[in-house]
Parts: structure tokens; sequence; C-alpha cells
């Protein structure tokens, strides 16, 4: 896919969001590029504020400047939530961008090669399309609910078909509270860690989702992750033939920290471990 201009997509340009999901495109290739270059280059390259942590700040502002740049200039009247401070504002469309310009900074920091773009848009609190870009292996994982999703232009991306846990490759993550929270995803990891094939913990909860939804994981949990998290990647995989809900069992609302994410014959599997291990742990069902 080139990143230069507007990418054509294999769906209809009749569909009602043709537009915003290729500007979404384009933009999650020029600010992965972004962040590539600053990746390679080192750190030497990168403006150095009062310590190691404000490094990562001035890629993430970078990447959301140019992101938001052209969001509020070619959609004036959605609305925007981006992880940075003044990246937000109310709209008047329905449609809300939800932006993470940086998925995965702590391994940006220490220049583990995992990071992603995370660029969502739901209307009327409903999801409708997404776009992650896994920016060192260079792949556009995009979508849209009700026209499938693809990484590149060529491989439309379906769930797996596994439904035994036992049989399961998942992904988690852990807060960063996780040293002055209980409730840190310990308990749910240590139950389910015994009772599947693996649990990767990779650090980028997009990336995780963008992997569900290709197929290559079976499951995804996690318990404090923010909007802009898992915004884009819930679309995807349900756009992928998954199946996403809180840890209360309902379909995920944006705002909600809690996330149980499956291939669909999975998910009632991976949910009840999840709700078994808090319930063992003496933690509320969900929030
Ligand atoms: C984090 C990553 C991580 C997840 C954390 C998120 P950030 O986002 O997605 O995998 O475990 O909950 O906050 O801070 O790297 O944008
Ligand atoms: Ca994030
Ligand atoms: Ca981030």
């Amino acid at each position: 896919m080139s990143s230069s201009n507007q990418t054509e997509l294999p769906i209809p340009p009749a569909y009602r969001y043709y537009d915003a999901l290729t500007t979404a495109v384009t933009l999650a290739q020029q600010a992965g590029a972004l962040l590539l270059a600053i990746h390679r280059n080192g750190p030497e390259r990168i403006k150095r504020k009062s310590n190691s942590f404000d490094l990562v700040t001035e890629a993430d502002v970078a990447s959301q400047d140019l992101i938001l740049g052209v969001i509020r200039s070619r959609f004036p009247e959605d609305g925007i939530q981006a992880e940075e401070e003044g990246g937000s504002r109310q709209g008047s469309s329905g449609a809300v961008w939800i932006v993470d310009p940086l998925d995965g900074t702590t391994n940006f920091a220490h220049r583990y090669p995992s990071f992603a773009v995370s660029i969502g848009m739901w209307v009327d609190g409903r999801p409708e399309l997404g776009v992650i870009q896994d920016v060192v292996r260079q792949r556009t994982y995009w979508g849209a609910v009700g026209q499938g999703a693809w990484v590149g232009t060529s491989q439309a991306l379906r769930v797996s078909q596994v439904d035994d846990l036992h049989e399961s490759l998942l992904a988690t993550g852990f807060p960063y509270s996780r040293a002055v929270n209980p409730d840190n995803n310990m308990a749910e990891y240590a139950h389910i860690i015994l009772r599947s094939q693996g649990v990767r913990r990779a650090g980028s909860a997009a990336l995780e989702l963008a992997l569900l939804a290709e197929g290559c994981l079976d499951g995804y949990w996690e318990g404090h992750l923010s909007s802009w998290d898992y915004a884009a990647g819930v679309v995807l995989v349900l756009a992928a033939g998954g199946t996403v809900t809180g840890y209360d069992g309902q379909p995920l609302r944006l705002g909600k920290h809690q996330v149980v994410a499956s291939n669909g014959p999975l998910h009632a599997p991976l949910w009840e471990a999840v709700s078994t291990a808090r319930a063992q742990a003496g933690f509320a069902a969900s929030e």
C-alpha cells in the first residue's frame, strides 16, 4: 500500500465512510513512517527533555499532531478523543475519531520492535471503522464493521476457529498501576496461563487485537484499557468475524476499561476463565 497518496481500498466506494477510511489508512501509514524513522535512527535523533520518558512523549505528540491536523480540517464536524493532552474535542456529527498515536510506548522507549498507530472511528457509540499500523513490520490492518477487514489490500482478515481454551494462544496486558493496585491482572493471568497453549504480553493492545483479527491469536483480555487502546482493534476483530465484550459480557462501549475479545467460538470459555479467576481472587465481576 502506498503511503504517499490516498489508497484505493477493496470495498465499494459507495460505503458511507469510505473517505474517512482511506484518510485513516493514509494517516496511520504516515504516522507509522514518522515513528519508524525515529526508531531506526536511534535516541540521538530524538529531542531530549528532562528524561527518557520525555523522548517518547515527543514522538507521541509528533504522531498525534500529524494525524489530528488532517482529521480536524477534513472532518470539522466530527468529535476526537486522542491520548495526548489537548487533542480531544466534541463534535456534532455523531462520529468520533479515537486516536492512539503510539501504542506500545514502553516498547518504543526501549527500542523493542513492536508498537503501533491506532485510529478508530465510532458513530453514535457504535464501532464503525479502524486502522492499525504495525510500524516495524510496515503492515496496515484496516476494516469497517459490515465491510470486512484486511491487512494491506490483498489479504482479507479472518479470525481462527479454535474453540477450546487448552488449544488456544492468547494475549493480555498489565496496567501501569500494577505495583500499587492488587486488581492488576495477575490472578487472571495465573489462572489462564495454566489452561492455554500460551499467553503473550507483547505490550501493544492494538497489535494484539490486529493479530486476533488475523487469526494468529485466538483471544485477548485486559482490564485497565483506555478507549484509544481498543477503538480500532475492536472494529478489526468484529469485521473479521470475532466477538468483543466487556467483563460484564455485554457489547463493549467506549469509555469502558475491561475488554474480552475472541474469535467467537472461544468467547464463552475465555470470558468464563476471566470471571472465575476474578471471583476466586475476590475482585468484582466487572466495572
Ligand atoms: C498500553 C499498551 C499496553 C497495554 C496498556 C496500554 P500505551 O498503551 O497498549 O499493551 O497493556 O494497558 O496502556 O501506553 O503504550 O499507549
Ligand atoms: Ca495505548
Ligand atoms: Ca499511546
